[in-house]
């Protein structure tokens, strides 16, 4: 029988044990837990050992994401991991996984970088492999550890980001109308320079003072709170049309985690209540690529999601990238 859809067979998550909290953070850079608050919602963040690596992180939310499939590593034929902090810029943290799970040999294994909105473009990428007949089990995983390239003298960021994984276990279903609905990406890299880690070669913006190492994470907070605000709105409008549903028929909005006032303000733009919006920013602050697949696992967990509910993710990150997906469960 053919593959009409992709669906979901299983989540999981994980996030390393240290918890970093607000008035922690006030003991090594200027700031406050008053401030942190009110300005993104954030309350603690996780930080991972010296010695855990974005592969560690992934591989556990991996585990989780096939127990909960009741498969194991030797059904996968498909390894996707979404990063921006791979353990190394090569080999693909998608390899290391593979090995460290003993997923077989024959079988695709790489990265994909579309920084926040990794995990929505890993899953499309994985989605398609799936549609393709060629692949039949794919682990889609959102890994990171920020803490790795995060300034922890610049108060403007280190505040906002955290380490943590989340995955999910996709399969073919014959069942029209369930699983992975659409999904719509886009990408504006006119704005590459306002979010990255080192400095972009040819942007005077950050060609570095002499003070900015080339290594850490760098943003303009201020643009990229508009820009993100705008791109998600859009992104969701978008998505929405195209299947012709209207916002209050989605069930549970799965944002990207970065700041509350900005999952708030899409609230307001989409007339849904915040009760429709998944938050787990204040326990993670904004962990990349992981804060979707983790919110969803989360979600997930929580009962937030019955079956023949539709859900909305929707993320916004370095690039620029922006992307949404609808699933039925
Ligand atoms: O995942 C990719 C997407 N990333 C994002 O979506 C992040 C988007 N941006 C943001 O979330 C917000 O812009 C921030 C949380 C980064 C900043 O919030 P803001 O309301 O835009 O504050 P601001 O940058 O305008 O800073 C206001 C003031 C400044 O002081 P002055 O110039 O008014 O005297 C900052 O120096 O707050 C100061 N400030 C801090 N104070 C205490 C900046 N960071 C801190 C801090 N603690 N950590």
């Amino acid at each position: 029988m053919g593959h009409v859809s992709t669906v979901i067979l299983g989540s999981g998550s994980y996030a390393p044990s240290r918890v970093l909290t607000n008035d922690e953070l006030s003991t090594v850079v200027e700031t406050s837990d008053e401030w942190i608050r009110t300005r993104t919602g954030i309350r603690e963040r996780r930080i991972a050992g010296e010695t855990e690596l974005t592969s560690d992180l992934a591989v556990e939310a991996a585990r989780a994401a096939l127990a909960d499939a009741k498969l194991t590593p030797t059904d996968v034929d498909l390894v996707i991991v979404a990063t921006v902090t791979p353990d190394s810029p090569m080999p693909a943290t998608a390899c290391l996984v593979q090995h460290k799970l003993g997923i077989r040999s024959d079988v695709p294994c790489f990265d994909v970088n579309a920084a926040c909105t990794g995990f929505i473009y890993a899953l499309d990428v994985a989605s398609a492999m799936l549609n393709s007949g060629r692949y039949r089990c794919a682990l889609v995983i959102g890994a990171e550890k920020l803490s790795s390239v995060v300034d922890w003298r610049d108060r403007t960021t280190c505040v906002l980001f955290g380490d943590g994984a989340g995955a999910v276990v996709l399969g073919a279903s014959e069942q029209p109308d369930v699983g992975i609905l659409g999904i719509k990406l886009g990408a504006s890299g006119e704005n590459a320079a306002l979010l990255a880690i080192g400095s972009t070669p040819s942007d005077p913006l950050f060609q570095s003072s002499a003070t900015t190492e080339r290594r850490y994470l760098q943003m303009k907070g201020k643009e990229i709170f508009k820009l993100a605000v705008r791109a998600m709105d859009e992104s969701a409008r978008d998505i929405l049309e195209q299947h012709k549903l209207r916002a209050d028929q989605i069930a549970l909005v799965i944002p990207h985690q970065a700041n509350l006032r900005i999952i708030d303000a899409i609230s307001q733009y989409l007339e849904l209540p915040m009760e429709r919006f998944f938050v787990n920013v204040d326990r993670y602050g904004n962990t990349s690529a992981a804060s979707i697949p983790l919110a969803l696992d989360e979600a997930r967990r929580a009962g937030r999601i019955r079956a023949g509910d539709i859900s909305l993710l929707v993320a916004f990150g370095a690039g620029l990238t922006y992307g949404s997906a609808l699933i039925r469960w």
